[in-house]
């Protein structure tokens, strides 16, 4: 893809990325060449029931060879491959006997080296497309004559490589698909992994299976057993300690240790006053009563409203509400006293984008606020490292997590602290915003709205308005509703939320909440505007 608006795995060192696995599934390695949909694409293969890691382009053929894939798939990318510093292809890969599928800057790239013709075009080619395919071949198989497929690219394929053969074009690509059954080696100028390709799946499920002859038995669930292994193998019969905040991923990291080792694990759970509406007891109920997971909740409530008396710049609460956490956490480490191990929730998509680094601007310091300093004496545990969101999603559900818990949209470290906006997050303004919270989220659980948007919440700012109410003369605060949709939060749209829905949530808000007397809708995206107010 030409408009890549996400740092790739690009130059991270291997060891960071290295996925340690004693699986006998098969793998497919996805190389990353900037693409914006690289990740996409190794999320995919998974769904089709082969194991696939994102590694950099640069990776080396030593290391692919280390991890024998069942075949190689080369991603797209912004660049051209004529540009100064353009991502190369090393020869080598495609000398492997490993099959390999290029797409889009992939299959541009194998041309390149294979001496095919490649030009950058004066005209385009992004978004929706025909594809007319003259030759199935074994790519194409099963596929019609006419499609479409979803395009976005500059650089053009004139001519296929001497010993390939052109299978497909569009209009303004002769030719948008190749192969070379002799060496495995196959090319599509489409993007098979975005939900416009209508069969893009159809062909990746070619590609694994027909022609890498990949066994699709891996599952998100499949890593259950393994982890369980490798948690064990890690600790031995040390202690562990477990961060618990209620959101999915710490939930699933703390429900597979205690699997794994039982009671050797505790989890502290921090309840800052910050949650939403029964957010801890429901936390408290899952794990300590159902799963019976030795757990220490600490009500900080009165700490942590303490340290954000005064403080209204939102930077200046993430910062108080970091340290404070940090420190109750590191109370409660000392007196479990004996504690080595400590579980994270890290994600996958978390050890790939975690290379960034490459001077953008600090926007809102998230990651430091909730978080835990580097300096801390334990060795990480990170069950979930392999794993896609909705792969943990899968896993909890799996091992029995509450539907609640499993599909919990995220939530800020530094909760309703940084959504009481523009002022001080007092103890009654909380409490005010809790409650316009807990009547929207009720609502939008009840219209079957809950899944589909990537967060829902209200936003309190520090000001009033004057209303009537019963003949009275009112003057009260406004909430306002924020819901997006969003697929990683790095953008958003603001969610078309139906009228009626909105109404009655509006009416709830002002009969059941006295101090509030009007109800706003934010329809700002992401950009120009943050998800969160603050
Ligand atoms: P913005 O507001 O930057 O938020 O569009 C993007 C995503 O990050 C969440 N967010 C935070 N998460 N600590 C967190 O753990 C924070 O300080 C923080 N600020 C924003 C936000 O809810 C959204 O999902």
């Amino acid at each position: 893809m030409r408009d890549a608006t996400k740092t790739a795995v690009a130059e991270q060192p291997i060891e960071e990325l290295a996925l340690e696995r004693e699986v006998a599934a098969d793998e497919v390695v996805v190389l990353d060449f900037g693409g914006q949909y690289s990740q996409l694409i190794a999320r995919r293969v998974r769904e089709l029931g082969v194991f696939s890691e994102l590694l950099p382009h640069t990776v080396g053929i030593d290391e692919i060879r280390r991890r024998r894939p069942k075949g190689l798939i080369l991603s797209g990318g912004p660049a051209s491959v004529y540009a100064e510093g353009a991502p190369r292809l090393e020869p080598a890969l495609l000398e492997l006997g490993t099959p390999v599928l290029g797409i889009c800057y992939g299959m541009q790239a194998i041309v390149l080296t294979e001496g095919g013709r490649v030009e950058g075009a004066e005209i385009g080619e992004f978004g929706r497309s025909r594809l007319t395919v003259s030759e199935p071949g074994r790519l194409l198989a099963g596929t019609p004559a006419e499609q479409a497929c979803w395009m976005s690219h500059r650089d053009t394929v004139y001519a296929a490589p001497p010993g390939f053969t052109a299978l497909a074009s569009s209009s303004e690509s002769p030719v948008a698909a190749l192969e070379d059954t002799e060496r495995d080696i196959y090319g599509i100028q489409f993007h098979p992994e975005v939900v416009h390709t209508p069969y893009g799946q159809h062909i990746l499920t070619t590609f694994l299976e027909e022609i890498c002859g990949c066994e699709r038995t891996w599952s998100a669930a499949s890593i259950i057993e393994e982890q369980i292994a490798a948690i064990r193998a890690q600790v031995g019969d040390g202690r562990v300690i477990c961060g618990l905040s209620g959101g999915v991923d710490s939930s699933v990291a703390a429900l597979l240790v205690h699997r794994a080792v039982g009671d050797q694990l505790t989890c502290v759970f921090v309840d800052h006053g910050l949650m939403r509406h029964k957010e801890g007891e429901q936390v408290i109920a899952a794990f300590r009563d159902h799963f019976k997971v030795p757990l220490v909740a600490v009500d900080a409530e009165d700490r942590f409203l303490a340290r954000l008396r005064g403080v209204s710049e939102p930077e200046a609460k993430r910062k108080a509400i970091g340290a404070e956490f940090i420190r109750v956490f590191e109370e409660e480490a000392r007196r479990l006293g004996d504690a080595k191990y400590l579980v994270q929730g890290t994600l996958y998509s978390d050890v790939i984008e975690s290379g960034g680094g490459n001077g953008a601007a600090t926007i809102k310091s998230h990651h430091n606020v909730g978080g835990l300093p580097d300096d801390l004496e334990f060795e990480l545990v990170e069950p979930l490292r392999a794993l896609f969101k909705d792969e943990v999603r899968a896993v909890g559900a799996e091992l029995g997590l509450p539907e609640r818990l499993v599909w919990r949209q995220p939530f800020p470290g530094p909760g309703l602290a940084i959504r009481v906006v523009g002022g001080e997050a007092t103890k009654q303004r909380l409490d005010t915003l809790r409650h316009a919270d807990a009547i929207l989220q009720d609502e939008i659980r009840r219209a079957g709205l809950y899944r589909e948007l990537w967060q829902s919440f209200c936003v309190l700012p520090d000001v009033r308005t004057v209303g009537v109410q019963g003949d009275e003369r009112t003057y009260g605060y406004v909430v306002a509703i924020r819901a997006v949709t969003s697929d990683d939060a790095m953008t958003a749209d603001w969610a078309r939320l139906p009228y009626d829905l909105l109404e009655r949530i509006a009416s709830r808000m002002i009969n059941e909440i006295r101090e509030v007397n009007r109800v706003v809708l934010d329809i700002t995206s992401k950009p120009p505007g943050t998800i969160e107010w603050e």
